[in-house]
């Protein structure tokens, strides 16, 4: 039986696909359509997901939505009532059920499934617990900002939440939004920046959030003004921090990272308090986290470590792409719903490209290479090398990544030691900020070494102390931590394996990971995608599945056409796949 889970109309959609409770495929679809946290009906995901399953529409058995229309539209209106100022709110919860079914060309029923049920479903039923506490904390779903879970085998049963407009995810957007940064997009540029600042702000942003033991928590509307005010904050914020709002762009000042801090420092207490909350009502061990809030590595850390929990499992894809994996368990039958080879081990489960069709594009490219086809010794061998003597190399093995983090299918690897390569990562390849820190992957029996881990971390989505910051340089956070992913051999033999001899190597087997993408571009899907990125940039080398290729030999006017998307694709042959699309 194929259960279709599908994520659209707000943020970052996506598509997932279960046979039986299986996940057989899952992916966003900005990494199709080349849009960034793209919004609309993930048709190029499904169109995967079907072609993963060797199926077409006509096969799926159930359809199941991230949300309940109507509910949301319910609280669209009930804003857009109240909003007395500013741009109107957008009702965007309309002719849902009709635009799903043209989109998709489906005729059957539709398992339209609460927001949150669905966050918290995309945790705990592939956490491996049979009976845990889940948390989930968002902007907002229909209503729902913060919800409390209870799983426990098949069943999830909600215990509990808070409702907009109190929330805690729109709260620390407002504060991106104040920072200068895109709201519901930078959240992670503020968790970098926190790093830099002192919580100086502190107790006047912990004012305006008051917690309640049992309840949760409520803001004061008087100034965090989420139905009003399009950035979610009223002039009087500026009067209360003595600092203005920064304009976008505009130089980062300390009380810019004072501001972000003591963000942090609140999102953190509140989370704390959340989790004791939850504990206090369901006696268990096990946590389940979801929700855009649970994105953020260092409140996870923090809040688990300060609870009576003992195991903790984030869903890795926590912001709205991941609900399309809830929705559809939640659709599944209780006896599938919670099947044993469904515990996420992974994040693998996009799109993959065989050598033999790289080498091809390749060569009608004209783009030398080297072929490793039937040697992986050899290209780990090499890669490893290249690390060692300080290239940079784009990495692209096996299937994409579900989720926002690249986890060594497209990742932009480098030598982990010297602070210099995180200079140079920075300024020279993904031109972002300097304050955010770069990662490190290790593998997973060698973690203990070089960072106090205490658990594994297979979605780099926690966060621990670095045990020898001086030894590893370019992925040592300036407070000391890192954002580490543990790499399991069985997992992902080939890049476990290129841990392990670029360790050989050099004594220490941690790579600096950063995902394969450009600043404020999608991560790359397809080898076109990676090869296009590779020429804008100024990566040493790229490794396409057996395939590697020196930017010294690419033709200087390919690198050229690279910068201008169609002409490159156009220019080179290849094709990317048809505009237009049908399920049957
Ligand atoms: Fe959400």
């Amino acid at each position: 039986m194929l259960t279709l889970g599908i994520s659209a109309y707000y943020h970052d959609s996506a598509a997932c696909l279960l046979s039986d409770g299986l996940v057989l495929g899952a992916a966003q679809e900005e990494r199709f359509t080349r849009r960034k946290y793209d919004a609309a009906l993930p048709v190029n995901a499904v169109r995967y997901c079907l072609e993963q399953a060797g199926a077409t529409i006509a096969d799926v058995d159930r359809l199941a939505f991230y949300e309940v229309p109507r509910h949301k539209r319910a609280r669209q209106e009930w804003q857009a009532a109240r909003r007395t100022e500013g741009p109107a709110v957008r009702v965007t919860a309309q002719d849902t059920e009709a635009r799903l079914r043209d989109g998709l060309q489906w005729t059957g029923d539709i398992h339209f499934v609460d927001h949150h049920r669905a966050h918290a479903a995309s945790a705990y039923y592939v956490s491996g617990f049979d009976d845990a506490a889940v948390l989930v904390c968002d902007a907002v779903g229909e209503w729902d900002t913060t919800t409390f879970w209870h799983g426990q085998g098949p069943e999830l049963t909600r215990l509990g939440g808070v409702r907009f407009p109190d929330s805690l995810g729109l709260f620390y957007s407002c504060v991106t939004s104040y920072l200068g940064y895109r709201p519901n997009s930078d959240e992670y540029k503020v968790m970098g920046l926190a790093s830099y600042g002192k919580p100086v702000y502190g107790a006047i942003l912990q004012k305006l959030l008051e917690i309640d033991a049992d309840s949760g928590f409520t803001m004061d509307t008087r100034v965090l003004d989420f139905i009003s005010e399009p950035e979610g904050y009223r002039a009087n914020l500026a009067e209360l921090l003595g600092i203005p709002a920064r304009r976008p762009g505009g130089l980062v000042l300390p009380h810019h990272a004072d501001i972000a801090a003591s963000a942090q420092v609140v999102l953190e207490s509140t989370v704390s308090a959340l989790l004791d909350s939850l504990s206090r009502q369901r006696r268990t061990t096990d946590l389940c986290l979801a929700g855009g809030v649970a994105l953020n590595c260092r409140a996870n850390a923090v809040a688990f470590e300060a609870s009576a929990f003992t195991r903790m499992f984030v869903q890795p894809a926590a912001g709205d792409a991941g609900t399309a994996l809830g929705a559809a368990l939640c659709a599944e039958p209780p006896e599938t719903r919670t099947a044993a080879g469904s515990v996420m081990r992974h994040a693998y489960l996009g799109p993959r490209y065989d050598s033999d069709a790289i080498a091809e594009l390749l060569t009608g490219a004209g783009v030398p290479f080297r072929d490793f086809r039937n040697d992986e010794q050899g290209i780990v061998n090499t890669v490893a090398g290249a690390l060692a003597a300080g290239r940079t190399v784009g990495w692209f093995h096996g299937r994409m990544e579900f989720g926002p983090r690249a986890l060594g299918a497209r990742s932009i690897l480098a030598d982990p030691r010297e602070e210099g390569m995180r200079d140079r990562l920075n300024s020279k390849i993904k031109w972002r900020e300097e304050f955010r820190p770069f990662a490190p992957a290790v593998p997973e029996e060698r973690a203990e070494e070089f960072f106090a881990m205490g658990r594994t971390s297979p979605f780099m989505i926690d966060l621990f102390r670095v045990r020898q910051p001086d030894v590893l340089g370019a992925v040592t956070h300036v407070d000391g931590t890192a954002r580490v992913q543990t790499v399991n051999a069985a997992v992902a033999p080939r890049y476990h394996r290129l841990l392990q001899r670029f360790g050989a190597l050099t004594g220490v087997p941690v790579l600096l990971n950063t995902s394969f993408n450009l600043s404020d571009e999608p991560v790359v899907c397809t080898p076109v995608d990676a090869l296009r990125t590779f020429l804008r940039s100024s990566l040493d080398l790229l490794c396409l599945e057996d395939l590697l290729v020196d930017a010294a030999s690419v033709p200087a006017e390919l690198r050229e056409a690279a910068t201008e998307e169609h002409r490159f694709v156009a220019g080179a042959g290849l094709q990317q796949g048809g505009e237009l699309y049908s399920f049957f």
